[in-house]
């Protein structure tokens, strides 16, 4: 059985073909460490066209999805898959970020990740879910990509995804902090050197630069994190 799946409920499940046939996620998948399964919206569509969306109440521009077909969908995606967390993906969710990413690998079985288009959601579907995450302030025009932000942000955290899973200590964000910089060969690039230091083989000297690089960019970069409480 895998250790972590990730459902999603959308109404173009033919978007998650192909991002996920290539790189570590997809041979995870090709390895039954984690599952990756789309259930399309359209099938829980009412009347002979299976409409999804109507009209808002109270008039404005474009469509909303209606709830009946979203509840039919995640009803049926649960009854298969008991205990996954609901999860809704809207710019107006919880912002995603790393200690959220953390959260969001221990939720066993796995995660249901239910993807808006149109307008969004009848506000009434939102009672339907146990969160809702946005991965950024700006709008996009469905929650598929959103969902494959968090499918593979999450899957890297599962254990056996990672070919070394050492680099997840040290990479941006783990530790509050942005990652140090990184170098390989050539060691001059078009003038540019590599540090002497992490060619001198002292290790402790190498791991003193290395957090002190971080530190440097963290406050460069992105002095809002240092600050931060740390979750
Ligand atoms: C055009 S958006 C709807 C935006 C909505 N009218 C609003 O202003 O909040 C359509 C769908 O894209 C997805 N989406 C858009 N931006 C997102 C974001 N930043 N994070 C997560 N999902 C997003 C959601 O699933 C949403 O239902």
């Amino acid at each position: 059985m895998a250790l972590m799946e990730f459902h999603v409920i959308t109404l173009f499940p033919e978007m998650f073909e192909s991002p996920f046939r290539v790189g570590m996620v997809g041979r995870a998948i090709e390895q039954g460490i984690i599952a990756l399964k789309t259930h399309a919206l359209r099938p829980y569509g009412l009347g002979a066209y299976k409409q999804v969306d109507d009209a808002p109440y109270g008039g404005g521009s474009g469509m909303v999805m209606r709830p009946e077909p979203l509840a039919a969908a995640i009803d049926a995606a649960m009854e298969a898959h008991p205990g996954l967390w609901r999860v809704l993906l809207t710019p107006q969710g919880e912002l995603l970020d790393q200690p959220k990413v953390r959260e969001l690998s221990e939720r066993k079985p796995g995660l249901l990740l239910i993807a808006g288009r149109y307008e969004g959601v009848d506000e009434r579907a939102r009672a339907m879910v146990d969160q809702e995450i946005s991965i950024g302030d700006y709008v996009l025009s469905g929650g598929e990509i959103a969902a494959m932000v968090i499918i593979e942000a999450v899957a890297r955290l599962v254990p056996g995804v990672l070919g070394n899973p050492e680099s997840l200590a040290e990479e941006s964000f783990s530790a509050g902090m942005l990652e140090y910089p990184q170098y390989t060969r050539p060691e001059v690039f078009r003038g540019m050197k590599v540090p002497d230091i992490l060619l001198s083989g002292d290790h402790q000297k190498i791991r003193a630069w290395r957090e002190a690089e971080a530190r440097k960019r963290t406050a460069e970069r992105r002095p809002d994190l240092l600050v931060r409480p740390k979750r």
